[in-house]
């Protein structure tokens, strides 16, 4: 039986930041390196430090930190009516711990209650979509051939 990580029992830090600190944005990119290398699903094209930058300068952040390492995140920006997720993933050797719905049900149901939250995701991304799923977003447009590779982008809304 899987066992899952709360944040309360995770041994680690957790840390909610805006902007771009360097340092931040360069383990978010390291993260999403070994993701991208190691993936069996598409995910929906890679993130170059510049982009991420980008996203980050006027963004907000929610990290999960363990021995001085990013093990998961998510990148959002904050818009009038809610919150747009830019890009968030789980470090390889923690997938599967249940960190990132521990982290989604915390920005969703604890730090933003009475926002709406929109994402996308590559169609062929199963676990992703899993994951969405299990905790509540619905499915609520498609971007057709939206990423580089021809795949479809489903468009999620909590
Ligand atoms: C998708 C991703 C963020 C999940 O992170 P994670 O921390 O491993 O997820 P969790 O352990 O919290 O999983 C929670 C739920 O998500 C779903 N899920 C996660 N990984 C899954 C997998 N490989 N297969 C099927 N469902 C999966 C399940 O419903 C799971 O609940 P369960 O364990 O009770 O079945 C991670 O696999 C990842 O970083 N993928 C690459 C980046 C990416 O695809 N990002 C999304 C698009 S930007």
């Amino acid at each position: 039986m899987k066992c899952k990580t709360t944040l309360w029992d995770f041994d680690g830090q957790m840390e909610r930041g805006t902007g771009a600190p360097l340092s931040r944005i360069q383990a978010m990119h390291r993260l999403l390196e070994g993701v991208y290398a190691s993936a069996k699903d598409p995910i929906g094209g890679s993130w170059s430090l510049e982009q991420l930058t980008q996203v980050a300068e006027r963004g907000e952040s929610l990290c999960l930190w363990a021995q001085g390492e990013l093990v998961s995140f998510i990148l959002y920006h904050r818009l009038m009516d809610g919150l747009d997720i830019m890009v968030l993933a789980t470090c390889v050797n923690h997938q599967g711990r249940g960190l990132m719905e521990a982290l989604l049900n915390h920005l969703c149901q604890n730090l933003y209650p009475h926002s709406s939250v929109w994402l996308e995701v590559h169609s062929g991304n199963g676990p992703a979509q899993m994951l969405y799923e299990k905790l509540g977003f619905r499915r609520c447009g498609v971007r057709r051939r939206y990423y580089r590779d021809g795949g479809d982008a489903i468009l999620y809304a909590y």
